[in-house]
């Protein structure tokens, strides 16, 4: 399945951190998500790790910063910078920080950085002090400004036994930077897409809802998709248990109503509302204050109808509607794009093999706003993302 990162040469940078462990993890989902990764280790890393345990995991040599007479690196290694479309210093040390800052080129890493071209992700990991440090603080602001990704620190518990900022973000945050990195300059570029995502979640009381069996995978496979093309995305989410994605604006709501109330904060900025969310049309009229307590009578519930949000969502964007079905899918998605005054609308039989919902693939059918239908192949959602963002993009007007 492709990604963001399938056939990406990527530059693994390891410096001295006790995090080096997690940069195996990160090499390991690197060659998972398709990419080609060579890495170059510091002195200090090889202490921590060795360079057979990155070679055992990349299938390809490891530069490391020790003087080697026979090592080919001296000649390749303005290669291994052009060839690069992306390096991740992960972890980065102060020292390291400090050296980027001041464009030293004194090891094979900073070497390859300072003669290389492309995206630079710098994720540091040290104690919290040395994190806090001013110059440590102004080097990476001064790399910020240069236009390098500084992805995390997080907060929790670090080497020393205390607990603050200077942890190494975990491996999917640094897989969501790395390709936000090459995606920055996409063509997608100053566009924003608000995105909504998951199942909304009606309270009957304070413990019952009424909810669906959407797991958001389709609306984060588009947020993170038109990310890596490099748009500002705004998700909008009700409760999924996928972890949120990195940069971007994730606004967390449950209510249908606080779906509406989000989104709209958000239109005037937007050039394009991908409506993924599978958004109750009804919510009880009034949710109790306590526990319904069980009779031995049945019970109903009065339902009010939610705002639809796409109908009611009035300004001058491409608008883009789901449709999950479970028959007559076109002519069900088709009456839509009349009522929901769409651009496009993406059907999905939601009873077809390897679509629907928790699933990674799907398949779906894409009706535009002249009823001209596009059926797309079973795909990653992801895929299908970027097929979906390839339609938008022709929409747009410049
Ligand atoms: N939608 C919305 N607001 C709602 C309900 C749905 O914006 N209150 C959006 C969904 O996010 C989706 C599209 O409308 O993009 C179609 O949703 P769907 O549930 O298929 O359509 P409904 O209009 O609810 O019609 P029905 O449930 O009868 O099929």
């Amino acid at each position: 399945m492709a990604g963001a990162l399938t056939d990406k040469h990527v530059v693994l940078g390891v410096t001295g951190s006790i995090a080096c462990y997690k940069a195996l993890d990160l090499a390991s989902k690197l060659m998972q998500a398709g990419a080609l990764v060579d890495t170059i280790m510091s002195y200090g890393a090889t202490q921590f790790v060795t360079p057979l345990a990155f070679r055992s995991i990349t299938h390809r040599a490891v530069v490391t910063d020790s003087f080697d007479p026979d090592s080919e690196y001296s000649v390749e290694h303005v290669a291994l910078a052009q060839q690069a479309d992306v390096i991740v210093v992960a972890p980065a040390t102060v020292h390291c920080i400090a050296k980027l800052a001041l464009g030293l080129a004194d090891d094979p890493l900073t070497t390859t950085i300072v003669a290389a071209k492309c995206p630079l992700v710098v994720a540091p990991a040290m104690d919290g002090n040395m994190y806090d440090h001013p110059a440590t603080q102004a080097n990476l602001a001064t790399l910020q400004k240069r236009g390098v990704v500084i992805a995390g620190p997080g907060t929790g518990r670090l080497a020393s036994g205390l607990t603050g900022v200077g942890r190494l973000l975990e491996t999917p945050e640094l897989l969501g930077h790395i390709s936000y990195a090459i995606g920055k300059n996409g063509d997608l570029a100053g566009k924003t897409v608000v995105v909504s995502a998951g199942g909304t979640m009606e309270p009957i009381d304070p413990v019952r809802v009424i909810t669906n069996h959407s797991s958001g995978k389709m609306g984060y496979a588009l947020a993170e998709a038109a990310r890596d093309r490099g748009a500002d995305v705004v998700l909008v989410t009700a409760p999924t248990s996928l972890p949120e994605p990195a940069l971007m604006k994730v606004v967390q709501v449950r209510t249908a109503e606080q779906m509406w109330q989000a989104i709209q904060s958000h239109l005037k900025k937007a050039d394009a509302l991908i409506m993924a969310a599978a958004v109750a049309d009804y919510r009880p009229t009034e949710a109790a204050d306590q526990k319904i307590k069980k009779a031995d009578d049945d019970l109903s519930i009065s339902l009010a109808k939610t705002t639809d949000i796409l109908k009611s969502a009035k300004g001058d964007f491409v608008r883009v509607g789901f449709a999950a079905e479970s028959q007559n899918l076109v002519e069900n998605a088709k009456a839509k794009v009349g009522s929901k005054q769409l651009d496009l609308i993406v059907a999905n039989d939601i009873t077809a093999e390897g679509s629907g919902f928790g699933s990674d693939t799907n398949k779906v059918t894409l009706i535009d706003r002249e009823l001209a239908v596009e059926e797309l192949p079973l795909l990653s959602k992801y895929d299908v993302s970027n097929r979906i963002l390839d339609r938008v993009k022709r929409l747009f007007r410049d």
